[in-house]
């Protein structure tokens, strides 16, 4: 399967089309933002780690019973996903606050929740990602109440099958973000990544950071960090 032509290039991805209409290339890069954009950097070989740490998952999570985009892992940068129409929505499960939901509602980062959280935001560069609730996104057609349903079913399901897994090798799952598409049947399907680029993760015994907040705060050991994650996961 070949890269015919570009179709996109976001903040930390190109996406190509291929000879078969129904699938596309996803090449992971190295580049890294936060703030919307503000901050630019580069974490050196983070596209590697996030192609390989989110095709592991999601092949974990088809096994579970939630089905996804990916078709075959091709490069360490690049994987066929089948082509899908995204749902704009970034759907947010929380198990501990942090980030902006200790801002929000001003409970210290680390206090776990008494119940899982989950949120959704519109999915808008310009007006920065803000968060919608249900009725905002019926009113707005975004997908429909059934679609909806089944995307917070997954979120759920993803959030219970990671948390265990990752309780294995060490690693608390503070939150995380995921996007879902739809196919051109109509099935809604887990799409994006998961990476230390969507997700908190946190040290068990230490909580110490293991993903993108290294490189938002400034604090340095972001590549040690991805590494660290690629390692407990894959054995590497
Ligand atoms: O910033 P906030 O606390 O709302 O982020 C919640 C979770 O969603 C974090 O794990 C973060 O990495 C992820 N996220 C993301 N992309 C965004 C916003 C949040 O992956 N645009």
């Amino acid at each position: 399967m070949n890269k015919v032509t570009q179709l996109y290039e976001g903040k930390a991805k190109k996406v190509w089309t291929t000879e078969d209409p129904e699938l596309l290339i996803v090449d992971y890069k190295d580049d890294a933002t936060a703030g919307n954009g503000a901050k630019k950097g580069t974490i050196h070989d983070k596209g590697i780690i996030n192609n390989r740490v989110t095709n592991h998952l999601m092949k974990m999570l088809e096994k579970e019973g939630v089905p996804t985009h990916l078709v075959e892992e091709i490069s360490d940068r690049e994987t066929i996903v089948k082509k899908v129409t995204i749902v704009p929505l970034e759907v947010i499960v929380r198990n501990i606050a942090a980030g902006s939901l200790s801002k929000r509602i001003g409970l210290p980062e680390g206090t776990p929740m008494k119940k899982t959280v989950l949120e959704y935001c519109y999915k808008d560069d310009a007006l920065g990602d803000p968060m919608v609730n249900e009725y905002h996104i019926l009113a707005m057609e975004w997908c429909t109440k059934e679609e909806l349903d089944l995307i917070a079913k997954y979120a759920l399901k993803v959030n219970e099958v990671l948390s265990a897994y990752l309780k294995e090798v060490n690693i608390q799952l503070i939150d995380f973000k995921l996007e879902f598409g739809k196919l051109s049947d109509g099935t809604i399907v887990l799409a994006d990544e998961i990476s230390p680029d969507t997700c908190r993760f946190w040290d068990t015994v230490t909580h110490e950071k293991l993903d993108k907040d290294r490189f938002r705060r400034d604090m340095g050991g972001e590549e040690d960090a991805y590494k660290e994650v690629m390692k407990r996961l894959m054995g590497e």
